[in-house]
């Protein structure tokens, strides 16, 4: 069984509205614990990036399901990639809102301080990711 990874981009359809990230984060989490999947979700009002780990088969069905959510759109791969070992393997789904702790790390990983996934490399974005591991609570 393939340990992999996935990165994506996506930008929230509708305005913003924190109960609905909510949802998601708490329909994603019930999903992924059945699945073995686990990750990262980073918004702000106007973009979604996640990280998705775990083995081939469910990272895909995962990601299937996203593709199809009408929720958000824009939904651009950024990387995929067989892996060794996860890195969010406390997180069913961890989540980070955009916030002054998170805003320079942005700059740090894109070429301006607003959080822009569209602008990040694959790489940088999984680095960001990584980053903002540290300031999650640690299960989630
Ligand atoms: C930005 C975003 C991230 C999501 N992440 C996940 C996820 O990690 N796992 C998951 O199962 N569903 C995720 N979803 C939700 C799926 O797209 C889909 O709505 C859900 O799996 C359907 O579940 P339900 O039929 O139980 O409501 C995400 C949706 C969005 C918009």
């Amino acid at each position: 069984m393939f340990l992999t990874r996935l990165v994506y981009a996506s930008t929230i359809e509708k305005g913003f509205d924190l109960s609905t990230v909510e949802n998601i984060v708490y329909s994603a989490r019930e999903h992924n614990q059945a699945l073995d999947v686990t990750g990262m979700l980073c918004f702000d009002r106007n973009f979604f990036l996640q990280c998705l780990e775990g083995s081939r088969t469910n990272v895909n069905l995962v990601y299937q399901r996203i593709l199809n959510d009408k929720r958000h759109s824009k939904i651009i791969m950024l990387d995929y990639r067989e892996i060794s070992a996860r890195e969010f393997s406390q997180w069913s789904m961890g989540y980070s809102p955009s916030s002054s702790l998170t805003a320079p790390l942005y700059l740090r990983y894109s070429g301006a301080k607003e959080f822009n996934p569209y602008e990040m490399s694959g790489e940088s974005a999984y680095q960001l990711l990584l980053q903002l591991k540290h300031t999650l609570p640690s299960v989630s």
